[in-house]
């Protein structure tokens, strides 16, 4: 098969992978202008084309996974071999059919009043009338949400994990960046203190999967734990444990610090627009939502927190457009590049929720959440969480700008966050509602068995390989 693969700069190797560790955005924008939708980078990792083209981008998406895998370069590196983004094939299939639907369809109801009480219970000590930054109570109020919805509860015994997973997050995002041996010596080098970090997650997950298993009611429960615990594989052996801390990291990784880096912008991005936020509010208090969840798209298109998604190629070579893509090679879907294209989305730099109003973006255009086989199982989990933090904000809050200029980007290894944390002034409303403890019996995820769930995402469901792991 003879390839075609795109243009792209000659620059050597070493000045390719520096220009896009110190720089990936502007890099990849200078690259678009001068070589067009796709072309071809060439960093110390592999050669990689990258696309922004909704047409290619499209073909990608729908190739067949037994022809594109995940980018070799991924977090299932760090996390472990069972983490759903290292897995690959049947194996990966069948995680995701077992983790995809408690994130769902009507089981996304049951987590807003969770997601009310956490940010209510954040927000009850910002100081009134002098700028907030509100990056770390996001942070915090995604990762609680997470946590009481892969577990089930909230207490004391999540303690450890609201420690670990930070510390988990920050190094571990890093860490596969960087082409480090993975050699752990000892304490003070950075896989050490990883290893050191992930052997007393994996303890706390141990001590909770006792708890639910000890749980009377266990056979009853819904929550993401219980629903691994209960799995079975076709030779009928159970996940392991080291299996299930694996997706445990992953799910709580991947499901708090980019909604939280989306909520920041949001909050960044609204408040410096006063006639929209004036608009968001009175619509807030009449009980609609449409120009909100129109803002949190636009939102994730104008500043998307992930900017890549990575395919690698394992046939012989890949044909997307009039492109022949080989064997080997990464295959990198620009979202923010294709978020930013004129020609995409017109009049792109500018900030107008309004061109969302009443209409879903299309789905190979805009793309914050990837696409295809590997499109984010958390995505409409995400949408209801993002949304439902703002409501309670502009119901809870008159919000300001502190009048200073627009944040920059802010790179944290995989997701890009307001540079100074997304700050905002905020006077509380004399009708809001004060902050409540939480009462131990609102602290679990309650999911009737009766909940219908749409099983898969659209493009898992047409997915060919049957479901071969039974919860
Ligand atoms: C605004 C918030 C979020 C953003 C922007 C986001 C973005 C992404 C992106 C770009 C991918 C890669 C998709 C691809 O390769 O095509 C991804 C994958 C993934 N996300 Fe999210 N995500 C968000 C929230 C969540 C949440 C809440 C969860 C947990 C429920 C989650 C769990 C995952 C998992 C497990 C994967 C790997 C899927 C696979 O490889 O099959 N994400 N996400």
């Amino acid at each position: 098969m003879t390839t075609r693969i795109p243009p792209g700069p000659r620059l050597p190797a070493p000045l390719q992978h520096l220009m896009l560790v110190v720089s990936r955005r502007q890099s990849m924008r200078a690259f678009r202008r001068r070589y067009g939708s796709a072309f071809t980078i060439r960093p110390l990792t592999g050669p990689a084309v990258v696309l922004s083209d909704p047409a290619l981008v499209r073909q990608l998406f729908l190739t067949s996974s037994d022809l594109v895998g995940n980018a070799e370069l991924n977090l299932g590196r760090v996390f472990g071999p069972a983490s759903l983004l290292g897995l690959e094939g049947e194996r990966h299939h069948q995680h995701r059919k077992l983790l995809a639907p408690p994130f769902y369809g009507q089981r996304m109801q049951s987590y807003e009043a969770i997601v009310e009480e956490e940010t209510r219970r954040e927000a009850a000590s910002w100081p009134e009338g002098e700028p907030v930054e509100v990056l770390p109570p996001m942070t915090r109020i995604t990762l609680n949400v997470m946590l009481r919805a892969i577990f089930g509860s909230d207490g004391p015994e999540l303690d450890a994990l609201r420690v670990l997973t930070p510390l988990l997050t920050s190094l571990g995002t890093r860490l596969f960046l960087l082409p480090l041996p993975r050699t752990d010596l000892g304490r003070l080098t950075p896989w050490g203190r990883f290893n050191g970090y992930r052997r007393r997650f994996d303890a706390a997950v141990d001590a909770l999967i006792a708890r639910a298993q000890a749980d009377p009611a266990f056979a009853d429960r819904h929550d993401v734990l219980s629903i691994m615990l209960r799995a079975r594989y076709d030779d009928g052996e159970p996940m392991s444990h080291q299996d299930i801390a694996d997706e445990v990291l992953t799910l709580l990784v991947a499901g708090h610090e980019t909604t939280a880096g989306t909520l920041a912008w949001a909050i960044e991005r609204i408040c410096r627009h006063p006639s929209l936020l004036a608009r968001l509010a009175s619509e807030a208090s009449a009980g609609g939502g449409e120009l909100r969840r129109a803002t949190i798209l636009e939102v994730q298109r104008i500043r998307p927190v992930v900017d890549i998604a990575g395919r690698q190629v394992l046939a012989g070579s890949v044909r997307l457009g009039e492109w022949e893509i080989p064997h080997g090679y990464t295959i990198l879907v620009g979202i923010h590049l294709m978020h930013s294209d004129d020609s995409v989305f017109p009049d792109a730099a500018a900030f107008n929720p309004d061109r969302f109003a009443g209409v879903r973006p299309d789905r190979y255009a805009w793309v914050p959440f990837g696409g295809g086989y590997r499109r984010c199982i958390g995505a409409a989990f995400a949408e209801m969480e993002m949304d439902i933090v703002i409501r309670t904000l502009l119901r809870d809050f008159e919000l300001d700008t502190t009048g200073e200029p627009d944040e920059r980007w802010h790179s944290r290894g995989i997701s890009f966050v307001p540079a100074k944390g997304g700050r905002v002034v905020v006077r509380r409303r004399a009708a809001a509602a004060p902050a409540r403890p939480v009462p131990s019996s609102a602290a679990s995820c309650p999911v009737p068995p009766s909940a219908a769930t749409s099983p898969v995402p659209p493009s898992a469901a047409s997915h060919p390989v049957s479901q071969r792991i039974v919860a």
